[in-house]
């Protein structure tokens, strides 16, 4: 039984489709222009899985790269936390059907719904289980693939999203170390800012559902846009305060990736250097609950943190939720 303690990330993976869409292929789809879209967004180019791939896919090779560097048997993992609203099917849930490609046979296996924030209240739930000693681990995925539910003839959505998978594994780590503070939050008044009307219980696929095109996704962005540069600001600080830091203390933040102005303008409001702020909104657009687990991936990687650094996660997505969480590397 894990000892009731520290909670940390003991390792990361990452796995991207290969296809990549630029700006000018989607000038080629919808009015819109290279220029627009760099300018209003920072994003170059996303993503896109082909006929081939599918969201339980990327999470698999995700976790998979996870559990290599842990150096955890699939055997040997507690439990799969998928974050994700783009599952492979409605039944049974994309969390059991990686389980079953990774033969985690001993985990237990849920999906969990957050929108863009899905990751980080998936890191939530899972430290919660180790913290208190029911489970000595947890695999945690975000990913989705949003582009089969983004209408295509709409220049308003379908520039932002990409597809992607980002994994770790957490686990018991010494005293001081690991995830420090976290909270997340909700608001359900505001669901209609993003949503896909269609293709639930609600309004199941039909001729007039499809005509209507109620399968895709709804945005309204400027009032998403207002909402998301307060709540990074103020969860930041939130979760800082809730250890006893400020702003300053931090080595790094790693925002969700769905808007370079909005990223920011938050980096500007809590004081932070460009170089503390982390950013791959270029290469991947927004990957809703995949883009904080990749952005931490890559960093892994390059070699950007140091033992004992601080770092802030911050994300918003529909729901609309939020939340952020303090963690010491
Ligand atoms: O994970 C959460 C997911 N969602 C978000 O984070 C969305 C947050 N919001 C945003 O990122 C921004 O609001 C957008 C990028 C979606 C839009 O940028 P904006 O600066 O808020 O533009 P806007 O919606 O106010 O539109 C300004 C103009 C409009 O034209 P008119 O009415 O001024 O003639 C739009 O029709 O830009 C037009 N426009 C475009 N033009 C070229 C909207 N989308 C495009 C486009 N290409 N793709």
């Amino acid at each position: 039984m894990a000892s009731r303690g520290a909670v940390g990330i003991i390792s990361t993976g990452r796995a991207l489709p290969v296809g990549r869409v630029s700006n000018s292929d989607l000038e080629e789809i919808v009015e819109t222009s290279d220029q627009w879209i760099k300018t209003r967004t920072g994003i170059e180019e996303r993503r896109i899985i082909s006929n081939d791939e599918t969201c339980s896919g990327l999470a698999v090779a995700a976790a998979e790269k996870a559990l290599e560097r842990a150096a955890l048997k699939p055997e040997e993992v507690d439990l799969l936390i998928v974050a994700t609203v783009t599952p492979d099917q409605p039944l049974p849930s994309a969390s059991c059907l990686v389980q079953a490609r990774l033969n985690t046979i001993n985990a237990a296996a849920f999906d969990l719904a957050a929108g863009c924030t899905g990751f980080l209240y998936g890191m939530n739930v899972a430290e919660q289980f180790i913290k208190n000693g029911t489970l000595k681990n947890a695999l945690v995925i975000g990913v989705d693939t949003l582009s089969p539910i983004v209408d295509w003839q709409d220049r308003n959505t379908c520039v932002l999203f990409g597809d992607g998978a980002g994994a770790v594994v957490l686990a018991p780590v010494e005293d001081g170390r690991g995830l420090l503070a976290s909270k997340m939050f909700s608001d359900g008044h505001k669901a209609e800012l993003l949503y896909v009307p269609g293709g639930g219980s609600r309004f199941p696929a039909a001729q007039w559902t499809i005509k209507e095109r109620l399968h895709y996704i709804k945005m309204n962005g400027p009032e998403i846009f207002k909402f998301a540069v307060t709540v990074l600001v103020d969860s930041t600080r939130h979760v800082l305060e809730m250890c006893n830091k400020t702003p300053g203390d931090l080595d790094f933040l790693l925002p969700h990736q769905a808007n370079i102005r909005i990223i920011n303008f938050a980096a500007r409001r809590l004081g932070l250097k460009r170089e503390q702020v982390l950013v791959n909104i270029l290469r991947y657009g927004n990957t809703s609950s995949a883009s904080i687990p990749i952005l931490l991936d890559e960093a892994v990687e390059q070699g950007k943190f140091n033992e004992g650094d601080l770092l802030a996660l911050v994300s918003f997505g529909a729901g609309l939720t939020w939340g952020a969480s303090v963690l010491k590397w």
